[in-house]
């Protein structure tokens, strides 16, 4: 049998392939709250406009909520002959209310329809997302206030660079997930548009009022053209960009975890909550959280670049092409969230090795720098003689197996004669981190200032 929908010029039903490769209700059915809300504000528009009769306006608007609390229940007749969540909708009520239901498509497209929807459930994405990133950081926050002093080695390279603490790395992230939360604001703000109204295309010749039903759905205001309001995804697409770039932040913190918990690290362990073991090797503790929540990142960037191709080579208005940009959304949306909780939970869970940390801040010549800076300071040096006179001295250092402190002051007057006593003082982790007082630096009372630049932004 033909479509009850749109089955006027077909003598035919589809081929059951043709129905499988065509219907979305598997999974735009989750689109159906937005769907019945759009429903009903595009419906009492009618009305208010005297395009629908206050009776039939009326009819609509208690089947529709029968038809969600059906949803809701989980005894709906999803029927995937009916394609997808607008028809499925629009089907069950004329179950339930006979004519006026087939009213409620006037002035409207399922092209506008699904626009609209879309929008209304990524808007709810950012505001989810803004909320994550927001629990997120009062973690980190959390974690940094309590090892804004502890001194680590910081790396370039993955190479001991130069001493830093905990806390600054930790508050690194901060603002990395600080302006992700800002990016999901901000694309939030931009799609904050209504198409509804926009019709299949061109607009209608009813007396439509767009503007009542942005404001109805909390739209800011209508889309300006409907051409663009049907056949645009860029919303999607901000959506998934926002995400991607949140994830590979989330990835390499969690990077930094499977790396860090290593028995060649030790920094931190992940407690058991976020470990499992090994079935054959009774020693293992696995950081599984954090590598699936690394591997998990591929999904989002797969979904970005997977609308990026449905979208490149489509012209205006709507083509059925679009259709593909729900799944991927989706998954890219619940794995943000998966990955955004598990991340909070695990720096909420971590035991961080401040004694490993410490010692390990104190190999490879981490403050071979200060020296240099020591020697240009004290000693007048130009800073590439000081460097030149460092790297001889980290040489002599390797050559005897000891670190920049264990030499003694003959050895370092034998590679420069400026060289005085007083250089001991800046050899040390600690007086290294203290010293960096530049806006931003490591300095405990630099990172102790950022955390409560953080706090009070975040109320
Ligand atoms: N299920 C469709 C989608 O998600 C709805 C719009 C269909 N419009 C159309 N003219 N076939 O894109």
């Amino acid at each position: 049998s033909s479509n009850a929908m749109w089955g006027g010029r077909f003598a035919a039903g589809p081929d059951a392939i043709m129905e499988a490769i065509n219907a979305s209700i598997s999974f735009d059915k989750r689109l159906y709250a937005q769907d019945i809300r759009g429903s009903r504000a595009h419906a009492a528009m009618l009305a208010a406009q005297g395009i629908l009769t206050d009776s039939d306006a009326e009819a609509i608007r208690e089947g529709l909520l029968t038809v969600l609390s059906e949803i809701e229940a989980g005894d709906f007749p999803f029927s995937t002959a009916l394609e997808d969540i607008h028809m499925n909708v629009e089907a069950r009520l004329k179950d339930l209310i006979g004519e006026p239901a087939g009213r409620l498509h006037t002035a409207r497209s399922r092209n506008d329809q699904v626009a609209t929807d879309f929008r209304l459930w990524v808007r709810d994405q950012c505001d989810a997302a803004g909320h994550s990133l927001d629990t997120l950081i009062r973690a980190l926050l959390t974690r940094a206030e309590a090892t804004a002093d502890w001194v680590m080695p910081g790396f370039t390279h993955l190479q001991t660079a130069q001493p830093v603490t905990f806390g600054h790395h930790m508050m690194a992230y901060v603002e990395m997930f600080a302006r992700d939360k800002g990016r999901f604001g901000d694309a939030r703000r931009r799609m904050n548009e209504s198409p509804l109204g926009a019709a299949a295309l061109a607009g209608t010749g009813f007396p439509i009022d767009r503007f009542a039903t942005a404001e109805a759905l909390g739209f800011d205001r209508p889309m300006a053209n409907s051409l663009d309001a049907v056949s645009d995804r860029d919303f999607a697409l901000e959506f998934l960009s926002s995400a991607s770039i949140c994830a590979v932040h989330l990835s390499r913190l969690a990077e930094e975890l499977v790396i860090w918990s290593s028995a060649q690290f030790r920094f931190v362990a992940m407690s058991d909550k976020w470990s499992t073991g090994s079935s054959i090797m009774p020693q293992k503790r696995n950081p599984d959280a954090a590598e699936l929540l690394r591997a998990k990142i591929g999904r989002i960037l797969g979904a970005s670049v997977a609308l990026f191709t449905v979208m490149k080579g489509l012209p205006l208005a709507y083509s059925k092409d679009m259709q593909e940009d729900k799944e991927q959304v989706f998954d890219a949306a619940d794995t943000l969230m998966l990955a955004l909780a598990a991340m909070t939970g695990m720096i909420s869970d971590l035991t961080v090795n401040r004694e490993k940390l410490e010692a390990a801040a104190s190999n490879g010549f981490s403050t071979a720098t200060d020296l240099a800076d020591w020697l240009v300071r004290e000693a007048g040096l130009p800073f590439r003689e000081a460097h030149h006179v460092t790297g001889t001295l980290v040489a002599l250092a390797e050559k005897k197996g000891v670190d920049l402190p264990d030499l003694t002051l003959a050895e370092m007057r034998s590679v420069h004669p400026a060289i005085t006593d007083a250089v001991f003082g800046v050899l040390g982790v600690h007086n290294s981190v203290a010293s960096r007082q530049s806006y931003g630096g490591t300095a405990p009372d630099q990172v102790r200032a950022q955390i409560a630049r953080w706090k009070q932004a975040l109320g």
